[in-house]
Parts: structure tokens; C-alpha cells; sequence
């Protein structure tokens, strides 16, 4: 199993403090923010980490990971020139992913739960994590039979579907990237995850798993206090990092 984070966007909604720094390199309580998702992928035992970046926050990237010798793991960079959507993360790391599975983590969602087992045991088609949320429209959002069996999966609905947000991790075959390349741009002028979570759960092969611990993706303001909080009182004996 291969690891991607990915760490690009504008973050505009962090204005004015993004005016000089990537998001995911601001502090969430006393580490860099892309340490929670990062330790996330290394405490499941993920080796081999592709750290996409915007190509004007690169050096920064560089200059605080490294080769990721320091933390037992190897780091490879790619740069996404512009935010075109997060499906776009597998068309740039085709080649790092190979023939391999792999996983990819947003750099500004933090989870308290441990993902060891669903990587070990993953085998292929595709497995996503769903939370219970106030805000779904925020999200992508999952909606379930009576058999909490995933039947419809929406990006941001503007009618209610269902209160269970898609949470920023995502574990697919390599079948991912050709199913990438095939997604169109959104309305909004996005390469959208949730058309990869789609073209597998049409083909029966999309497992929807539920995050039990704290979630939170850090990507307002209130958020980032929240996950400040969190990080502060619940994060620090589950870091490795
Ligand atoms: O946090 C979970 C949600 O993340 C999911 O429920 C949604 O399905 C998914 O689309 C995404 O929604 P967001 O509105 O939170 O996406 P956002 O544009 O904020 O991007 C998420 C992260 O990915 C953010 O840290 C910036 C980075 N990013 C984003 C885009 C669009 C990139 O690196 N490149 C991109 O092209």
C-alpha cells in the first residue's frame, strides 16, 4: 500500500493568514497541521508517501519533511500546478502508484481513529470512511439503505440526502488512476472524489466503513479552533510523529 497526501488548494477560506503559507502547514496546536494526517498513514504502516503540494509552498514543504528518513519513511514530492480537484491527485501520481493500492489522505483532515487493520486487510476495489455530521452540505455526502448498505453518493447536495459526511481518506486499487482520467470537471471546475467513490460503487466494489473516533476537517476557522482543541486534550498520545 502506497500513501498520498494531499497538501495543494488555495485555502481561500483562510484568508488572509494563507496569504503566505500553505493551510496545512499551520499550526494545530504544536505541530504542523499535515502531521496529523501524516501520522495517520505512518502509524498504519505506510512506507512509501507521495506529499502533493502548490508549486509556491514547495521549498516550505521540503524544508520541513525532508526525504522522511527522520521519520522511517520515504517521502516523494509532485506538484499540482492548480487546484483542478482532488480526483486529480491520482492522474499526477500515476507512476507513483504503479500497480500498487494506495491511500490517500487530505492534509488538513485529522482522525483520531487508527486505520492499521483497514490497510493491512485491504484487497482492491475501493473503501471510504463515513461520520455522522451536523453540517452534510459541506461534505460529500453517503446516503445508506435500511441495511446501512451505501446506495447514493453525493459532493455537497444542495437537498438533504443523508447526515453522513465522506471523510477525507480514501483507499482504492490502482484501477483508480485509469478512472481518474475518465472524471469530467464539476460545475464548480473540479475533478471531483466523489466521482471515483461512484464508478466503484456502481460496480459493487465500493466498501463504506464509519470513522468512530473524532474527525475533523481543519479547514475554516471554527474548524481550526476545534481541531486545536482536539489536538491539544485527545491527539498527543496518539502521535508518533
Ligand atoms: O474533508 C472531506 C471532504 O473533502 C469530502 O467530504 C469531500 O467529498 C471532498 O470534496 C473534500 O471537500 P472540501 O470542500 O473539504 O475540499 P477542499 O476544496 O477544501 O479540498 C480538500 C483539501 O485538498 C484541502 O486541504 C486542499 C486540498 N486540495 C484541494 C483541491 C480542490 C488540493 O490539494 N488540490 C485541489 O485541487
Amino acid at each position: 500500500m502506497r500513501g498520498i497526501i494531499l497538501s495543494g488548494g488555495s485555502a481561500t477560506r483562510l484568508r488572509p493568514c494563507t496569504k503566505v503559507t500553505s493551510k496545512q502547514l499551520m499550526p494545530v496546536y504544536n505541530r504542523p497541521m499535515i502531521y496529523y494526517p501524516l501520522n495517520t498513514l505512518i502509524k498504519a504502516g505506510i512506507k512509501e508517501i507521495l506529499i502533493i503540494v502548490a508549486p509556491e509552498r514547495a521549498g516550505d514543504y521540503l524544508n520541513l519533511l525532508g526525504s522522511g528518513r527522520e521519520f522511517g519513511v520515504k517521502f516523494t514530492y509532485e506538484i499540482q500546478d492548480k487546484p483542478r480537484g482532488l480526483a486529480e491527485a491520482f492522474i499526477i501520481g500515476e507512476n507513483f502508484i504503479d500497480d500498487d493500492n494506495v491511500a490517500m489522505i487530505l492534509g488538513d483532515n485529522i482522525f483520531e481513529d487508527d486505520f492499521s487493520e483497514d490497510i493491512k486487510n485491504f484487497k482492491s476495489g475501493g473503501k471510504v470512511f463515513a461520520k455522522k455530521v451536523p453540517d452534510p452540505e459541506r461534505f460529500g455526502v453517503v446516503r445508506f439503505d435500511c441495511n446501512m448498505k451505501a446506495v447514493k453518493i453525493e459532493e455537497k447536495p444542495k437537498e438533504w440526502i443523508s447526515d453522513y459526511a465522506i471523510t477525507g481518506l480514501y483507499i482504492y486499487d490502482s484501477r483508480v488512476v485509469e478512472a481518474a482520467k475518465q472524471v469530467q470537471p464539476s460545475e464548480r471546475g473540479e475533478l471531483e472524489i466523489t466521482e471515483l467513490h461512484n464508478w466503484y460503487l456502481k460496480k459493487g466494489e465500493l466498501e463504506v466503513a464509519m470513522v468512530n473516533g473524532e474527525w475533523i476537517d481543519a479547514g475554516t476557522f471554527d474548524s481550526l479552533l476545534r481541531a486545536q482543541n482536539f489536538a491539544k486534550e485527545k491527539m498527543q498520545e496518539k502521535l508518533v510523529i
